[in-house]
């Protein structure tokens, strides 16, 4: 279902994923968030604190050779998810020709994490598909609203009037098997994860890499100053292929 929070259309559906194909992926990206410091900053703001933590693509080889089975249902699941959210929310009526490139990363929370206010930077959308939310959550009608559980809270993007900005907000109570679906640069955060266990998502991050002439783009400056910079780790290695754009479907 997809629902206009102001004017921005957000997805938010079940997902087709069993108890134990949650629990699969769930398994999977837990051990895969151990290897998500691989790669230290290299470049920033040298005043700001905050270091990337997430440098890595579960959809790269390295990362897909030890995943579940379930793995391949799961990337074309997102590709054809993600193509009828743009054909439905935006009337893009040749979605399913267009080239989609992707980027998955685990999220692991432990009890008191939250994810503080951001947008993604390096994409169009963002699907979150929720694998673990802990047990012992309160239910949402007993909780204090300052404090939640885990909650995903997303923020009108429209420069807002006088106006109390708690009705604006929109908050998602979040559960194994959800799937929310939004525009990236719209700010979003979560509130501290007060359950037990561990509350554990996939973050499929989307870009649409054809009909929109970014084959035209070059770089500005010099080329090679520019890739020392930019010098690219093994794991974060830009891949050119359309990650989505399979063929063949198990
Ligand atoms: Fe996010």
């Amino acid at each position: 279902m997809i629902e206009m929070f102001w004017p921005t259309p957000v997805l938010r559906d079940e997902s087709p994923w069993t108890a134990a194909e949650l629990a699969a992926l769930r398994d999977f990206a837990a051990e895969r968030f151990a290897h998500h410091q691989a790669h230290p900053q290299e470049h920033g703001l040298p005043e700001v604190d905050t270091r990337l933590r997430f440098q890595h693509n579960l959809f790269h080889p390295r990362h897909e050779e030890v995943a579940p089975e379930v793995w391949g249902r799961f990337k074309f699941w997102v590709d054809d998810l993600y193509r009828g959210y743009l054909r439905e929310a935006y009337g893009v009526r040749n979605a399913k020709d267009l080239h989609i490139q992707a980027r998955c990363t685990p999220a692991l929370n432990e009890p008191g994490m939250r994810a503080q206010p951001h947008y993604h930077h390096t994409c169009d959308h963002v699907l979150c598909l929720y694998l673990d939310c802990g047990y012992g959550r309160s239910p949402p009608s007993q909780r204090d609203w300052a404090v939640g559980d885990g909650e995903l809270i997303l923020q009108d993007p429209r420069p807002m009037a006088g106006f109390p900005f708690w009705e604006k907000v929109r908050y998602i109570e979040t559960r194994p098997g959800l799937v929310v679906l939004h525009p990236s640069r719209v700010w979003h955060e979560t509130n501290p994860f007060n359950a037990q266990g561990n509350r554990v998502l996939l973050v499929v991050t989307l870009r649409v890499a054809s009909h929109n002439y970014c084959e035209l783009y070059t770089e500005l400056g010099s080329p090679g100053r520019l890739n020392r910079q930019l010098d690219p780790q093994p794991d974060s290695q830009f891949d050119p292929r359309p990650t989505l754009n399979l063929t063949e479907r198990p």
